[in-house]
C-alpha cells in the first residue's frame, strides 16, 4: 500500500501521535465551527433542543460517510452541544460481551457513547448492544451449562453514536435501534475553503483567498484531506520561502505532492489506468482491481471509489467498476474505435 497517501495516512488504521494531536486542534467542538453539513446540523439542533426540554437523552443517533467527513468530530460537537460526557470505544476494540458489558454499566445517565468503526462488532455483542439501546437493560450470563442463569441489569439511560464507513456492512437489526441515521456528504469546494482558511487561522499560518480556493480544489472536498494538505503545504512554504502560501508557492507544493487539478494522486491515477490498460477501462469487479493493484478491497471502497464516483470519475454498474469518459479524458487516453461507441 502507499503508506504516504494524503488520503489514507490514517483513518481506520491507527494514526501516529502527531497527527492524532494535530487533528485535534483543528476540531470544531460546536455547530458554529463545524462548517457544511447544513441538514444533518439541522436535525441535530432540533433533536437536541427537544431532548434537553424533556430532560431526556438524545435518541441513538448512526453517522455514516467516507473516511475523514467529520463523524467522530460531529460525534463530539453533539456531546458538547447535549452537554453530556463522551466516551469513546471502538468496533474492533469490544472483543467480548465483557467488554461491552463492563463500558455500559460504567456510563452514568445522559452519557454519550461513541462506537468508532461500529461494522465491526462481532454479531453475538451486536445483539447485547441492539437488546441495551432498546431498553437500556443489559442480560448477561452467569456460568456454563445446566447452572447457568441469567441476569438482568438495569443500565443508565444513555446514548449511542455509532460511526461507519458504510452502514450496508451492519445487521439489520442493530441498524433499525438508531433513532436518527445520518449520512455526511462530501463538501462543497468553498465550504472546504473556509475550512481551510480557519485552520490556518489556528495554525497562525498566513494563506491569500486564491490560495486557499486553490487547495480546496485539490483536497478531496474531504476536510482532513484540507488540513493535511494545508500543513504539506505550508511545510513547503516554510523550507522554500518566508512561510507564507501564496499563489506560486501552492502551485510548486502540489506540483511536488503530484497533486493534480481534480485532486488525484499518483495511487487514483493508476488505480485508473490499471483498468484501462488491463479491462479497457471496464467494467471490472471490485476484487479483480484489488488483486491488480495490490491494495485491499476496503481501502478500494472506502479510499479510492467514494470521491472518483463523487466527480464522476468512475460508475458502479451491475457487472462491475467503470471509468467514464471524463476520466478517460482526465488521463490523456483515448478508447479505441470500438470501445469509443460503446461510450457514448
Ligand atoms: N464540518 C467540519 N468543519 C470543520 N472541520 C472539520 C469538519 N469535519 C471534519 N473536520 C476536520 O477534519 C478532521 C477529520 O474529521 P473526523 O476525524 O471527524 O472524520 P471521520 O469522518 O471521523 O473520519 P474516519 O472515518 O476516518 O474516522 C477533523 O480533525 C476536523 O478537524
Ligand atoms: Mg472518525
Amino acid at each position: 500500500m502507499a503508506i504516504d497517501r494524503i488520503v489514507n495516512t490514517a483513518g481506520p488504521d491507527p494514526v501516529d501521535d502527531v497527527e492524532k494531536e494535530f487533528e485535534q486542534t483543528l476540531r470544531p467542538r460546536d455547530f458554529v465551527n463545524y462548517v457544511g453539513q447544513e441538514r444533518i446540523k439541522r436535525n441535530l439542533k432540533l433533536a437536541i433542543s427537544a431532548a434537553k426540554k424533556r430532560g431526556e437523552p438524545i435518541d441513538h443517533i448512526l453517522l455514516y460517510g467516507p473516511p475523514g467527513l467529520g463523524k467522530t468530530t460531529l460525534a463530539t460537537v453533539v456531546a458538547n452541544e447535549m452537554g453530556a460526557q463522551i466516551k469513546v470505544t471502538s468496533g474492533p476494540a469490544i472483543e467480548r460481551a465483557g467488554d461491552l458489558a463492563s463500558l455500559l454499566t460504567n456510563l452514568q445517565d445522559g452519557d454519550i457513547l461513541f462506537i468508532d468503526e461500529i461494522h465491526h462488532l462481532n454479531r453475538v455483542i451486536e445483539e447485547v448492544l441492539y437488546a441495551a439501546m432498546e431498553d437500556f437493560k443489559l442480560d448477561i450470563m452467569l456460568g456454563k451449562g445446566p447452572s447457568a442463569r441469567s441476569l438482568r441489569l438495569d443500565l443508565p439511560r444513555f446514548t449511542i453514536i455509532g460511526a461507519t464507513t458504510r452502514t450496508g456492512l451492519l445487521a439489520a437489526p442493530l441498524r433499525d435501534r438508531f433513532g436518527m441515521i445520518h449520512r455526511l456528504e462530501f463538501y462543497k469546494p468553498d465550504e472546504i475553503k473556509q475550512i481551510i482558511k480557519r485552520s490556518a487561522g489556528i495554525l497562525k499560518v498566513k494563506i491569500d483567498d486564491k490560495s486557499a480556493g486553490i487547495l480546496a480544489q485539490r483536497a478531496r472536498l474531504t476536510p482532513r484531506i484540507a488540513n493535511r494538505l494545508l500543513k504539506r503545504v505550508r511545510d513547503y512554504a516554510d523550507i522554500n520561502g518566508d512561510g507564507i502560501i501564496d499563489e506560486k508557492t501552492a502551485f510548486k507544493a502540489l506540483e511536488l505532492l503530484e497533486i493534480d487539478e481534480l485532486g488525484l494522486d499518483p495511487a487514483d491515477r493508476q488505480f485508473m489506468e490499471a483498468m484501462i490498460k488491463h479491462y479497457k477501462g471496464g467494467p471490472v469487479g471490485v476484487n479483480t482491481m484489488s488483486a491488480l493493484i495490490a491494495e485491499e478491497r476496503s481501502t478500494i471502497e472506502d479510499f479510492y471509489e467514494p470521491y472518483l464516483m463523487q466527480i464522476g470519475l468512475l460508475e458502479r454498474t451491475p457487472r462491475g467498476r467503470k471509468v467514464t469518459p471524463k476520466a478517460w479524458q482526465h488521463l490523456g487516453k483515448k478508447p479505441s474505435g470500438k470501445k469509443q461507441a460503446e461510450l457514448l
